[in-house]
């Protein structure tokens, strides 16, 4: 398996060299380093041109114009690794605090996992030189992530985890929505929910030497905010749930379009015909509006509102009435029934049925982020 180390960094000058160094010892021959830097104004992108010439073809650089956040970075290294052979994706920070020792051990577990975190929360694991304080708040993020999002990973927070290329992709980057401390937590966090299979390894994170740390308080508050926006942005109804929704959306919509037709055409005496077809769309629409906000709200999260969506949202209703008649007849017409609305009644199950896949797989189907 080919290893790519990903390593952002923001002012890691006074880092930047012994830890490339020092990573290269500790990986395999056909690994390589992509650093990831915001235009650092100490330096760092510099010294790590230097570098290059003693690596060659294995120590890479992504140059973006300006800071863009840890999960920008991350993303952004994901995407260039992904246009190339690497099997592995590890992710590192630049300033001693994952120490490149553990990465071999790290090596061997991805061999039999999907994901591998180096996790401060197991038996082994721990923090040194953090304040009584600081490790309060760690801990305490951590337990407050755990039991929002109901996930078993003990160290949710942490930055020092390998991901199969699979994995990534099976976690749907595209749908990230944290971009500062909550990133760590929504991308362990997709993956468990995605399925992947998980193995937390020990490590001692020993605080950073050198230069300051950029994870500020407004960062970490925005984190804890996130959390409920993840929840709900990954959390799995399932289909059940979904259907459910669907059908007393429907069962709404009947009531609308009965109430409508009631007043048009017994009061006001307009022609059926055309009250009913004014009926099928006000109810439609109706429909489309709750079922975008409600039933399927976690495949449109990321959407608004828009006319093509809800012009398919109609024909997913006509096909399924189209369905509903289909099997209708053809009931009447091989079986024989003691009442013809059993036929019916086939018709409507098989008309919904379609009617709720269409509407799930074609008109709500996954968003992706814009
Ligand atoms: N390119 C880029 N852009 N790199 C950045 C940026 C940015 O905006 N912000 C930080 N970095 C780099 C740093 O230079 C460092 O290499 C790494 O990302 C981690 O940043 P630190 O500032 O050292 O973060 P920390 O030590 O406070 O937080 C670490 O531990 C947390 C859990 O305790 C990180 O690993 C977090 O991801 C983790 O949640
Ligand atoms: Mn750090």
């Amino acid at each position: 398996m080919k290893m790519l180390v990903a390593v952002p960094t923001y002012n890691e000058a006074p880092n930047i060299e012994a830890f490339t160094k020092s990573v290269f010892e500790h990986i395999p021959q056909n690994a390589e380093i992509l650093v990831i830097d915001d235009n650092s104004p100490d330096g760092t992108a510099a010294l790590v041109e230097n570098l290059m010439p003693a690596y060659p073809a294995r120590l890479h650089m992504l140059n973006r114009p300006e800071k863009q956040g840890l999960a920008a970075a991350y993303l952004a290294a994901f995407a260039w690794g992904f246009n190339r052979d690497y099997d592995v994706f590890l992710e590192m920070d630049a300033d001693f605090s994952h120490k490149p020792e553990y990465i071999p051990a790290m090596l061997e577990a991805i061999q039999n996992y999907d994901v591998v975190i180096g996790s401060r929360n197991i038996t082994g694991g721990g923090v040194e030189g953090w304040s009584a304080i600081r490790n309060m708040i760690s801990k305490g993020g951590s337990l407050y992530s755990r039991i929002v999002l109901g996930c078993p990973i003990k160290d949710l927070t942490g930055g020092f985890n390998m991901w199969r290329k699979t994995a990534l992709e099976q976690l749907g980057l595209r749908n990230i929505i944290s971009n500062g401390y909550s990133f760590q937590v929504e991308m362990k966090y997709r993956s468990f929910c995605a399925g992947c299979s998980i193995k937390e390894i020990p490590i001692i994170f020993p605080d950073r030497k050198y230069g300051k740390s950029k994870m500020s308080k407004e960062i970490f508050l925005e984190a804890a905010i996130n959390i409920w926006k993840i929840k709900k942005d990954v959390g799995n109804d399932s289909g059940i749930d979904q259907f459910v929704k669907f059908a007393i959306t429907g069962g709404l919509g009947t009531i609308t379009n009965l109430l409508i037709f009631y007043i048009c055409a017994d009061k006001l005496s307009f022609p059926e015909i055309p009250v009913s077809i004014g009926c099928f769309l006000i109810a439609g629409t109706q429909n489309y509006v709750i079922n975008h906000k409600w039933s399927f709200v976690q495949n449109t999260a990321h959407e608004t509102l828009s006319v093509g969506k809800w012009i398919l949202f109609l024909g997913a209703s006509i096909l399924g009435l189209c369905v509903n008649i289909l099997v209708l007849q053809a009931v009447l017409s091989h079986f024989v029934l003691p009442f013809k609305f059993i036929a019916q009644g086939c018709g409507i199950a098989a008309g919904m049925a379609v009617n709720f896949m269409v509407t799930k797989l074609v008109v709500f189907k996954k968003g992706k982020r814009q």
